[in-house]
């Protein structure tokens, strides 16, 4: 049983059900309804890159590398597109402050190792004419991708369709069924009971509020609010080719004419108001970058959640209650880590041991009670 059908728990469940397992995803909205609307999508481990967090751009690398492979079985096996482009992205500095944060942040990434080239006004225009004069230096990550993230959900319900799992939606779960101290399925509202061998929680933001779980299992996930618009123009004139960053927005390219702008981070709770603040920061430093969106209709503006946990890297792995599979806390980065967490979270629940590789990323590290037996089915 999958909680959460954003794109995290689908992508748990369609792995899981390619294993063979018996799925059924419960879900108190609409699937991918949550974080996953607001997405940008991006698959950029090189951008997404930050002091002090090696073994998420371990992980982020390692899950960037699955996408391609995951994205062609999902669209195989659905038989629709999920948007997967390796595009690659350009950061541009367009002040003198932000040629020093580049630098400083280019640094960063060559001693990480990742791939990412400096790059002058005359190769940053060239790569991406529509620039702003102001468009100094830039940092090109030629590897860099992008998925549609609601693509992929329709793919991953598509999929999970014929591989026979189910997708409840609008059912929230209001109980957990524990027997001799193990989790063994759920309740949701209409009085429906889950049984399950294993419950895998997969409810981004609201994880953290999950108080049908005891509390020493909920992990503590918290929103973090972001705006992010979409801009909609001519499908054969783009304004850009790449993914363009600046130190204070990316813009996205779908390559069918939209132009995803993204995105505020505010602690807000669980509020999801978009406010003209909001927008007009994401349309002020989108313009100075690319001043030809202001030719672009303003098709969507929305906000999100971030799952964010108190170190900024993901929570995979058995939970702190026997029978309890948490997949959550993926920050900025939930399109990014699907393929990965998906193949773990479907590894462990075909009762493989947690590799080695997800030791810091496991959900019991910030102190709830250690876990009792071996394993999570
Ligand atoms: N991954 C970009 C963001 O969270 O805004």
């Amino acid at each position: 049983m999958i909680v959460g059908a954003g794109a995290i728990g689908l992508a748990c469940a369609w792995r899981a059900a390619r294993r063979g397992l018996q799925v059924r995803v419960v879900e108190r909205g609409a699937p991918g309804s949550g974080a996953t609307w607001a997405s940008g999508g991006m698959i950029a481990p090189v951008g997404e890159a930050s002091w002090g967090e090696e073994p998420i751009v371990e992980l982020n690398l390692a899950s960037a590398e699955r996408w391609p492979g995951f994205a062609a079985e999902l669209e195989r096996a659905s038989g629709r597109p999920v948007g997967y482009r390796r595009c690659g992205a350009l950061h541009v500095a367009l002040d003198r402050d932000e040629v020093a944060e580049l630098r400083r942040r280019h640094e960063l990434q060559l001693r990480l190792g990742l791939k990412a080239d400096w790059v002058g006004p005359v190769e940053c225009r060239r790569l991406e004419p529509g620039l702003a004069p102001a468009a100094g230096s830039g940092v090109h990550a030629a590897h860099e991708a992008q998925a549609d993230p609601r693509a992929l959900i329709a793919a991953l319900e598509e999929a999970l369709e014929r591989e026979g799992a189910e997708v409840v939606a609008g059912a929230e779960v209001t109980d957990a069924l524990i027997e001799g101290g193990r989790l063994c399925g759920a309740r949701t509202a209409d009085g429906r009971e889950h049984r399950a061998g294993a419950v895998v929680l997969a409810t981004g933001c609201w994880s953290g509020v999950a108080d049908w779980l005891p509390p020493e299992a909920r992990p503590p996930v918290r929103p973090v609010k972001g705006e992010i618009i979409t801009l909609r123009g001519p499908e054969e004139r783009p304004v850009c080719e790449r993914i363009v960053v600046t130190e204070w927005v990316y813009l996205v390219p779908r390559g069918d004419g939209r132009l995803v702008v993204g995105a505020t981070a505010e602690e807000r709770g669980f509020d999801v108001t978009v406010t003209a603040g909001g927008v007009h920061h994401l349309l002020r430093e989108a313009y100075r970058a690319l001043p030809e969106i202001a030719e672009l209709e303003l098709a969507e503006a929305i906000a999100g959640l971030r799952p964010a946990s108190p170190d900024n890297a993901p929570l995979i792995g058995p939970g702190a209650i026997e029978g309890l599979v948490v997949a959550t806390g993926h920050w900025r980065h939930g399109i990014l880590l699907a393929p990965a967490t998906a193949d773990a979270v479907a590894a462990l629940l075909a009762g493989e041991e947690p590799p080695r590789s997800l030791r810091p990323f496991d959900p019991t590290r910030f102190g709830s009670k250690s876990r009792r037996g071996d394993g999570p089915a």
